[in-house]
């Protein structure tokens, strides 16, 4: 948010033939930051039984998600002019769905394996993303480099 903060409408340059190339890309990376609160909301309702330095360690995450999370808030609602408001409104009616990777849920040792694959992908996908973002963004700190090096 402090590296967003000052990006205005003005700053956007990106065609709508890039918006629509990129919307997908953008907006899979607004719902898995949002699904943090929605992972940490399924372990609750889990059953599992978690030490309270688990619980530090999933209240700091949660925190860094969330700032990623209202990060690309901020640039899906500049970059396709939706509010934030009707972002979270989309946000709201979807239904996650952690079946897929339950089997991997079972104690805190095998969710902590889960999260740092998790970030582990996560940090691969966003560094192949640096180069989209001097395509439609003038902005002065991203041109000068402080993003994404
Ligand atoms: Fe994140």
């Amino acid at each position: 948010m402090a590296i967003l903060k000052e990006v205005e409408p003005q700053d956007i340059k990106a065609t709508d033939k890039l918006l629509e190339e990129i919307h997908d890309t953008i907006l899979g990376d607004l719902y898995a930051e949002h699904d943090a609160k929605n992972f940490c909301e399924y372990l609750q309702q889990s059953g599992i039984t978690f030490t309270p330095e688990f619980k530090k360690m999933e209240k700091s995450w949660r925190l860094d998600e969330s700032n990623h999370y209202q990060g690309f808030c901020q640039i899906y609602s500049l970059l396709y002019h939706k509010s934030i408001e009707e972002i979270e409104r989309k946000l709201a009616a979807y239904q996650p769905d952690f079946l897929s990777i339950q089997q991997f849920l079972q104690d805190e040792f095998s969710i902590c394996v889960v999260l740092a694959y998790d970030e582990l992908a996560t940090t691969k996908a966003y560094c192949q993303d640096f180069e989209l973002y001097p395509l439609f963004v003038t902005f002065g700190t991203l041109k000068s480099g402080t993003f994404g090096e």
